[in-house]
């Protein structure tokens, strides 16, 4: 959700700002920006549309001279996408080039109390207002006048700053939107995410929530609002490079897809010692599981789906009672949440704003709070009380793939864990539970091995208009996943439904070549699911069955079947979920979408 990227250093800036934006493009792609100081004054130029744009205007940077700059791919909240409307955005002086991630809340009074004062707006951004308040303060101390700024604006802000009186340095400060510093040989950078700087240095720090960073050629000096140096401890990103390449995969989705093998392992291998499941990660002792009365688990989007998953999973084996909420829902709606409440919150990114405001608002009620994370160091998992990574790696495709599989496989891990300490499921079944855990990534291996399979049935299916996907108790939680990553790649409208309640209304949309693809991996709820089956055929739809080896007999209900390996049934979410990713993404390939930066999306929402 907006990138931005600072360079200032022996090296021309352009072409390095640009290359961090190629990285940072999935994070917007609205339009993006770049600020030079050429020697003489700042230079400016931005587009509308995709970095290519940009890149083109000023030929991958060569005409665009300067040692110092900053660059912005933008996802619009404030103003619609347009050149004036792009990053960055400069101050009426001129002296003072921002870009920015996040949201400034009060700008609109901001703006009309710098009206008031002279000051002239060109475009509808709230980051104008900091470009112009920085000029509104500045008497020769930009540490100063970025200070009197902070005080007076409100909400969420990852900024970086060059001014045309001080074109050694760039100026960088973050509250609740992710910003690092990485640390070079005569030159150092700023970026929101760690692909943008990779090819350069692994040696990064990692800002706080109201620290102000001061990066020169040879230098980095970090202080508090106070201007009080603060001493920053150097983290060194030890990720293979082709972590964040397409590694000859057309897409970044389909590179991660077929990486879910190693991802599922990496997650689950580290925690599976001599037959025990090991939470190292976690400090919650026993005693404190049995005091908890309830989990309430908060999440958004593709997130949240991996939370309905774990109701069922953590219902059905640690006998907890669970609440699932859409993060943005839970904050406003007065949660009954208190100190015997365990608060989990997923998320990929660890910094999507309505999940960590309702993670704050959890901690506030008196909550403990776990989150499974992906990204190490983000700000829900330095806010929560106990984290558990995922290791799924960078996952650069809008649409998540590898991290909803490794989400998904720590829900498993720890709600075995629960349920063992909590005594509600034998040593037996905890010791089947981990034998089946092991195998799940050669199993998802073999999945995607059949891909053609899948290809062959998003080419009969990739002109339909309409979808549902239905399902029954976890084939009900992944029929979500399911039509969320349809919709959002190959923009065919879906909708996913509980099979059983499917005739209480939404049933009447169901006609003639209508596709329903129904899961049906749950043996004692299978005959029920034929029945709904039955019921859309009658209607006139096409049906894909999804199920798993074990179940053969659907071919005889539905007009195409699909199968994934046999599992204990509880796991079979974790295979279920491959071939509807795969499904969407053939299906939007032959549609010719934008697989990786669908329109409209952006990955991770800094904003609520
Ligand atoms: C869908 C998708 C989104 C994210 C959601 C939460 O494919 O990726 O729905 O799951 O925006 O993001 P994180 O997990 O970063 O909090």
């Amino acid at each position: 959700m907006c990138g931005i990227v600072g360079y200032v250093g022996d090296g021309q800036a352009a072409p390095v700002l640009l290359q961090g934006l190629e990285k940072l493009e999935y994070r917007g792609y609205d339009s993006a920006g770049v600020a030079v100081y050429d020697g003489t004054s700042l230079q400016v130029v931005k587009a509308k549309g995709r970095l290519k744009i940009l890149n083109d205007m000023i030929d991958g940077g060569k005409s665009l001279p300067g040692n110092i700059g900053i660059g912005h791919t933008r996802w619009a909240t404030h103003g619609a996408p347009s050149d004036v409307n792009s990053h960055p955005q400069v101050s009426g002086s001129g002296k003072f080039a921002v870009v920015h991630n996040g949201i400034i809340e009060n700008y609109l009074s901001l703006r009309e109390s710098l009206h008031r004062h002279g000051k002239a707006f060109v475009s509808e951004t709230d980051t104008e207002v900091v470009a112009q308040l920085l000029d509104y303060y500045y008497q020769g101390n930009i540490l100063e006048a970025m200070v009197k700024v902070l005080q007076k604006v409100e909400g969420s802000y990852a900024l970086g700053v060059i001014c045309a009186e001080r074109p050694d340095e760039i100026i960088a400060v973050r509250k609740d939107s992710p910003l690092i510093v990485g640390l070079g040989e005569h030159e150092n950078f700023i970026a929101s995410d760690v692909p943008a700087i990779l090819s350069k240095t692994r040696s990064i720090y990692r800002l706080n929530d109201n620290e102000i960073a001061v990066l020169k050629r040879d230098s980095v000096q970090v202080y508090n609002l106070d201007l009080e140096p603060v001493s920053k401890e150097k983290v060194h990103i030890d990720w293979d490079i082709s972590a964040a390449e397409k590694g000859g995969y057309e897409h970044f989705m389909a590179k991660e897809i077929m990486e879910q093998p190693k991802a599922v392992r990496d997650t689950i291998s580290p925690r599976l010692k001599d037959g025990r499941i090991v939470l190292d990660d976690i400090t919650l002792t026993k005693e404190e599981i049995e005091r908890f009365s309830k989990i309430s688990i908060v999440a958004c989007g593709s997130a949240y789906h991996v939370g309905v998953v774990a109701k069922y999973i953590f219902e059905k084996l640690a006998r907890i009672p669970v609440e699932v909420d859409v993060a943005s829902e839970f904050r406003y709606r007065e949660p009954v949440v208190n100190e015997q409440t365990l608060v989990l919150v997923i998320s990929q990114s660890g910094e999507t704003a309505d999940t960590l405001a309702a993670l704050r608002e959890a901690k506030r009620l008196g909550a403990r709070t776990l989150s499974i994370v992906n990204v190490v160091g983000s700000s829900i998992a330095n806010d929560s009380d106990d984290v558990i990574y995922t290791w799924a790696g960078p996952e650069i495709a809008v649409a998540t793939t590898k991290a909803y599989s490794t989400q998904l496989a720590v829900v498993y891990l720890l709600a075995v864990y629960f349920a063992e300490k909590l005594g509600t499921i034998s040593q037996e079944v905890y010791a089947s539970y981990i034998e089946e855990l092991k195998l799940l990534p050669e199993k998802i291996e073999k999945i995607l091995e059949n891909k053609e399979d899948i290809q062959y049935l998003a080419s009969k299916f990739f002109n339909v208009k309409d979808v549902f996907f239905i399902g029954r108790n976890l084939d009900y939680a992944m029929s979500l996943e399911g039509s969320l990553k349809l919709k959002e790649i190959s923009y065919i409208h879906s909708e996913a439904y509980a099979a059983g309640e499917l005739k209480h209304g939404t049933i009447s949309l169901i006609e003639d070549g209508t596709l329903v693809i129904a899961l049906a991996t749950q043996t004692k709820l299978f005959e029920k699911m034929m029945s709904n089956v039955k019921e859309v055929k009658a209607r006139g739809a096409m049906v894909l069955g999804l199920t798993s080896e074990d179940n053969r007999m659907i071919e005889k209900e539905t007009d195409y079947a699909l199968y994934v390996p046999s599992a204990d049934e509880m796991l079979l979410p974790s295979l279920a979920v491959v071939p509807l990713q795969l499904f969407s993404y053939y299906v939007s390939s032959m549609k010719g979408c934008d697989i990786d930066k669908p329109r409209n999306l952006a990955k991770s929402v800094t904003v609520e």
